[in-house]
């Protein structure tokens, strides 16, 4: 079951509310917006099972679980195999990469859920599902997306960092400049002039750099 068009799907982006499905799992039948609740969520493809490059990040997706959940993030994995194939992988992975993989992968032999997605790239990788990453707000709103060719693997530092990234200028009127990690300083939106504004928002005050460049401790912290 799925509640987006495969054109709508072709053209998500940031802002989109992602499309819900139903899908069969390592964990079970899964329906997606109710699996979501009010969590973040990383939904992320990979091409193929019992593949060296996959196994490392499935690997590191389940050990960094302490800080996924820290964030309120659940995980989710998806690629073109059988969910009984997945199971029988993650013995593999657990074996190799020393993790307890808790997380579900959807079984996706019919390309369902990855077409919803666009998730297959066939210039790229003919019929497998390439690496894309959908990060994913309480709202079920689309807030990042990553793709990645199947001979590269991802890195899990930068989609937590994103995640920072977002959950921090939600909650705050500040953007993150360049490589920005949490802690430290962040940047002023230009269109923030008014100074009781400017007092109110950053009471650890200000630096200006240029009239367009204004950086400010982490509000947060
Ligand atoms: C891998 O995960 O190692 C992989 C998967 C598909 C194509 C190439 C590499």
């Amino acid at each position: 079951m799925t509640t987006a068009t495969a054109t709508e799907a072709a053209n998500l982006r940031l802002g989109d509310i992602a499309p819900d499905f139903t899908a069969d799992t390592t964990a079970g039948k899964l329906e997606f917006h109710k699996w979501l609740g009010d969590s973040w969520a990383v939904f992320f493809s990979h091409p193929k099972d019992f593949t060296p490059v996959c196994t490392t990040e499935l690997g590191e997706a389940a050990r960094r679980s302490a800080d996924f959940k820290k964030r309120n993030v659940k995980v989710l994995a998806l690629s073109v195999d059988s969910s009984e194939s997945h199971n029988k992988w993650k013995g593999d992975i657990e074996e190799t990469q020393k993790c307890a993989v808790d997380f579900p992968i959807v079984g996706d032999e019919s390309k369902q859920v990855a077409n919803l997605y666009g998730m297959i790239h066939p210039k790229a990788l003919d019929s497998f599902t390439v690496r894309t990453v959908f990060i994913i707000d309480p709202n079920k709103k689309i807030r990042l997306t990553m793709t990645y060719p199947a001979s590269t693997g991802r890195n899990f530092d930068e989609i937590l960092r994103v995640i920072d990234a977002l959950q921090l200028t939600d909650g705050y009127k500040v953007a993150t400049p360049v490589n920005w990690k949490d802690g430290q300083d962040v940047i002023i939106p230009p269109a923030i002039q008014d100074p009781e504004e400017l007092k109110k928002n950053y009471p650890k005050g200000f630096k200006t750099i240029k009239p367009y460049l204004r950086v400010t401790p982490q509000p947060n912290k």
